[in-house]
C-alpha cells in the first residue's frame, strides 16, 4: 500500500474551450487559454492498495456518479490497478460552474501518479486529466496556461502548456456568485447538444484558434485592453452557440444580466474590467488588482456574494 496527497487550483477560461472532436478522450474542438486561481482548490489523498474501492467527498460517502466517473478514471490511467480509497476535498462549491471539475481531477491524477509510483512528466500528467475533464488538463500549471487542441487522433499533443507564471501580472478575478446550486445541464451534455444544432457552431470554431492567438500576444505584453475584449468574445460567442441550440442551452439568471451590464458601466467610467461566464450562471470579471474594490462594489449590488482571487499556483503533491 502507498499513498500521496496532491492539492490542485481551479482555473477559469479567458478563450474558452466548448466542444469536442472526441468525446471518449475529450479531444477539443478549438484551443483555449486560462488562468490558475489561488484560493480555490482541491486536495485529494489516493491511498494505492485499498482493502476495497471507496471514495469520500469531506469525509463522507461520494455520491455514486461522482464515485463511479472517479474511479473509472483511474482504471483508464492503469487498467490493472489495484482497489483504490479516494478522499477529497473542495476550498470551494461544487458543480456550479466554479471550475471543481478541473481542479478535481488534476489532483486526481496527480495524486494516483504519485500513490503509484509512476514517473509522469507533468505534459503527461496534462494528457491523463485531460481524460477525466478538459479543462483539467489546463490546471497542471500555475499562472496563465495555453491549451493547444492538438491533431493527433490518440490525444498525446493535447495539452496544457505554461505561458506566464502566477507572478507574471497583478491582475485579479472577481466571482460574482449568482447561484451557488447544481447546474441544470452539464457542460458534456450541452457541449454535445451544441456540436450537433447550433447553426452558429461552424462560425465559433473558425474564430476561435485566433482569439488564443490574440490573448496569448496579450498576456505577454500585459495589454489588458487586448486581452479582455478577446476575452468577452469568446465567452459571448460561446454562449451564442448554447443559446442557438435545440433545444437552447441558457444558464443566465437575471442577476447574471445585471453583472453583464455593471461590467459595462464600470467600463463606461474608465475602470478597466471584462467578463466570462461557463457553463453556469455566475460572472467572473477580470481586473488590475489596484481595482478589486470599485468591482467589488459594483457587483455586490446585484449578488450577495463576490469571491476575490489571484492568480494562483501550479499544483503540488503535498504528502
Ligand atoms: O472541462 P469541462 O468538460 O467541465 O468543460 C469546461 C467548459 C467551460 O468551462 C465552459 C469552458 C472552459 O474552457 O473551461
Amino acid at each position: 500500500m502507498s499513498r500521496a496527497t496532491a492539492r490542485a487550483h481551479a482555473n477559469i477560461a479567458l478563450i474558452k474551450y466548448w466542444g469536442k472532436r472526441d468525446t471518449q478522450l475529450n479531444l477539443p474542438a478549438v484551443s483555449s487559454l486560462s488562468l490558475t486561481l489561488d484560493r480555490f482548490w482541491t486536495e485529494t489523498t489516493v491511498t494505492w492498495g485499498a482493502p476495497a474501492d471507496v471514495v469520500r467527498v469531506g469525509g463522507e460517502a461520494a455520491p455514486d456518479g461522482f464515485a463511479t466517473r472517479a474511479l473509472s478514471f483511474l482504471d483508464r490511467l492503469d487498467p490493472a490497478r489495484p482497489p483504490v480509497a479516494i478522499d477529497t476535498d473542495n476550498s470551494f462549491p461544487t458543480g456550479a460552474g466554479l471550475a471543481s471539475s478541473a481542479s478535481g481531477f488534476a489532483a486526481l491524477t496527480l495524486a494516483a501518479s504519485a500513490a503509484s509510483g509512476a514517473d509522469h512528466t507533468t505534459e503527461q500528467l496534462s494528457v491523463l486529466a485531460r481524460q477525466g475533464s478538459g479543462s483539467a488538463c489546463r490546471s497542471l500549471w500555475g499562472g496563465f496556461v495555453t491549451w493547444r487542441k492538438g491533431s493527433l487522433a490518440d490525444g498525446t499533443d493535447s495539452h496544457g502548456s505554461p505561458l506566464a507564471p502566477q507572478d507574471h501580472w497583478d491582475l485579479a478575478m472577481l466571482v460574482a456568485v449568482v447561484a451557488a446550486g447544481k447546474k441544470p445541464i452539464g457542460s458534456t451534455v450541452a457541449m454535445e447538444r451544441t456540436r450537433a444544432t447550433s447553426p452558429y457552431y461552424a462560425e465559433w470554431l473558425a474564430t476561435s484558434e485566433a482569439d488564443v492567438d490574440t490573448a496569448e500576444r496579450a498576456v505577454r505584453e500585459r495589454n489588458l485592453t487586448t486581452l479582455g475584449e478577446a476575452m468577452e468574445s469568446s465567452t459571448f460567442k460561446m454562449h451564442a452557440t448554447m443559446h442557438t441550440a435545440r433545444p437552447s442551452v441558457n444558464y443566465w439568471k437575471p442577476a447574471t444580466m445585471a453583472c453583464i451590464h455593471a461590467v459595462e458601466q464600470l467600463r463606461s467610467k474608465g475602470v478597466e474590467a471584462y467578463l466570462t461566464m461557463d457553463a453556469g450562471p455566475n460572472v467572473k470579471v477580470l481586473c488590475n488588482r489596484a481595482d478589486v474594490e470599485a468591482v467589488q462594489s459594483a457587483l455586490s449590488a446585484h449578488v450577495s456574494r463576490v469571491e476575490v482571487l489571484l492568480p494562483g499556483p501550479a499544483p503540488q503533491v503535498t504528502r
